[in-house]
């Protein structure tokens, strides 16, 4: 995996130890003294929306979600049963510019032939969506009516894999040759896996769930800091020429991105705009989110207790849930 020849290329860099105890991977300093859970991973991410009827109409046609529940305040969206997006309908104006935020939510699906069935539909209903060939993953990205970022991705680590080196996010493909890991995706060759009585126009697989968060943060080092010093995922790539950091658990290639491209000190938005009103950190049990609560206190950061939640903010101002699976 080439994120591993980064931090060990990394390592024996003298000029990076920047802070004792810390190594430095592409200018930004990494702890390493604990993970969260391997098994922890992303949820439901919660959204401000001008219209909840023109809202729930793009989720549940282009996108393919289904509505679990709508009492007009709350518009609750999922697939399999599970919530993946939840609307609040009510915001005076589209997301603001250069705040951070939302980068974008990223549904993951099963299989490739999923993803095609997806684009198949956005494309015959004439929906602006950009499908991209990240080699380890195949995504296609799109914007809400309210501009809301949205990926849908499948993975496909039999082509190759992404990462990080000198700074910039590389690719390579399964023999070992660099790509650019922003080629249009072949669409002839995706669509090759539809099946005769395929329907472009059926919810998105019960197996479609939240696979990662994309956010908007205000500094690369501070939410790096929070997520991987604090939090405890793993840092998996920095690029602090790109601008953008990749952290998971348990070696998944990121469940969360953070960049800067919304500026360096981006602001938080108007909290009346449409955009992220949180997104969830889903942890195994009650153990780990024990466990990720003492470093949260140990750290000195402002944690609330709600039913089923520790509710934190980060640096930049990002609400975010964590929970255990089982909890709402
Ligand atoms: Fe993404």
């Amino acid at each position: 995996m080439i994120h591993k020849t980064v931090l060990r290329g990394t390592d024996r860099n003298p000029a990076g130890n920047g802070a004792a105890g810390k190594k430095v991977v592409a200018g930004v300093k990494v702890a390493q003294e604990f993970s969260i859970d391997a098994r922890t991973g992303v949820g439901a991410v919660h959204l401000g929306v001008t219209d909840g009827a023109t809202a729930r109409e793009f989720y549940t046609g282009p996108v393919g979600l289904t509505v679990l529940s709508d009492d007009g305040d709350e518009i609750v969206l999922g697939s399999g049963g599970k919530e993946v997006v939840v609307l609040h309908p009510g915001a005076d104006r589209p997301v603001a510019q250069r705040t951070s935020g939302l980068y974008h939510l990223a549904i993951v699906l099963p299989s490739r032939r999923e993803l095609a069935r997806v684009i198949a539909r956005l494309m015959r209903n004439r929906y602006p969506n950009s499908p991209t060939d990240h080699v380890m993953t195949k995504s296609d990205y799109l914007w809400d009516p309210d501009g809301n970022g949205i990926e849908i991705y499948a993975e496909t680590p039999e082509d190759g894999v992404f990462g990080f080196a000198d700074g910039q996010f590389v690719a390579r493909d399964a023999q070992g040759r660099s790509r650019s890991g922003r080629d249009p995706i072949d669409l002839e060759a995706l669509f090759g896996e539809l099946q005769p009585g395929d329907r472009f126009d059926v919810p998105l697989p019960e197996e479609a769930h939240m696979g990662h968060v994309h956010l908007h943060i205000r500094d690369l080092q501070e939410a790096v800091d929070f997520y991987h010093g604090v939090i405890g995922f793993d840092v998996m790539g920095v690029a602090d020429r790109w601008g953008a950091a990749f952290v998971s658990a348990g070696g998944y290639h990121h469940h969360l991105g953070l960049n800067t491209w919304a500026g360096q000190g981006a602001p938080q938005g108007p909290p009346t705009a449409a955009g992220l009103r949180r997104y969830t950190i889903e942890v195994a049990d009650e153990t780990a989110l024990g466990a990720v609560t003492s470093r949260l206190h140990e750290a000195g950061i402002d944690v609330t207790e709600e039913p089923g939640a520790q509710v934190v903010r980060d640096p930049s101002g990002n609400r975010v849930h964590i929970q255990t699976r089982a909890a709402k």
